[in-house]
């Protein structure tokens, strides 16, 4: 944890910010991870955001399609305000699917602070879960490069984390997401955050 010295010559301690990048396929559970994770962030008092791949493709990349120079685009784009996030100490939790490797190794790179979390389940069970019907349509080949069907995921190859939606509930990858953060040093233990 920093300490930082005010003018007045007082000493406070900083929280350190960093960007928990969560990438996976389309179903898998990014953002159920992350309304869980930042509830648990913000329990511990830390300032959190969330920068959703849905949500992100609204505003911030509204226009944005899904051609690979597209995707890393978006990727980039959320790259960037995470890392001013980031650098002002706030936890920042990322949930796009992020399919390639390289741009995940760029944000990486730039952002410094970055924890990386396969949230995985396979491409069956989000076929199975379907929880939007894209999947549906993405079978039938209403929707183009649609991710894990007829466009690449490229998993990654040594993430600081791996959950496994499949096989764990909910409350134990968010306690495990947790977990890897105080061993990392991002957060203190116990209360201290
Ligand atoms: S990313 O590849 O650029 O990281 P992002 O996470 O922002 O993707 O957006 C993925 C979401 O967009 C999916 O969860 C799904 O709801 C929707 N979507 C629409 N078309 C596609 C597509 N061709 N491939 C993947 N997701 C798509």
């Amino acid at each position: 944890m920093a300490q930082v010295e005010l003018a007045s010559g007082r000493r406070i301690r900083q929280s350190s910010g960093f960007a928990l990048w969560f990438t996976g396929l389309s179903g898998a559970g990014k953002s159920t991870l992350a309304a869980a994770v930042s509830q648990e962030l913000r329990r511990h008092g830390r300032a959190v955001e969330v920068l959703d791949g849905d949500e992100v493709r609204q505003n911030l990349s509204k226009g944005l399609g899904f051609s690979r120079a597209d995707r890393d685009t978006n990727i980039r784009r959320i790259g960037y305000v995470a890392k001013l996030l980031a650098r002002n100490g706030v936890a920042v939790i990322t949930a796009a699917i992020s399919p390639y490797r390289a741009i995940r190794e760029e944000v990486r790179h730039e952002i410094g602070a970055f924890v990386e979390v396969y949230v995985k389940a396979s491409l069956e069970e989000c076929i199975r879960r379907d929880t939007k019907g894209l999947y549906r349509r993405a079978l039938a080949g209403e929707i183009p490069q649609f991710t894990g069907v007829s466009d690449p995921y490229e998993a990654p190859l040594e993430p600081e984390l791996v959950v496994d939606t499949e096989q764990e509930p909910l409350e134990h990858s968010a306690a495990r997401v947790i977990d890897c953060l105080v061993e990392l040093e991002y957060l203190g233990s116990g209360t201290n955050a």
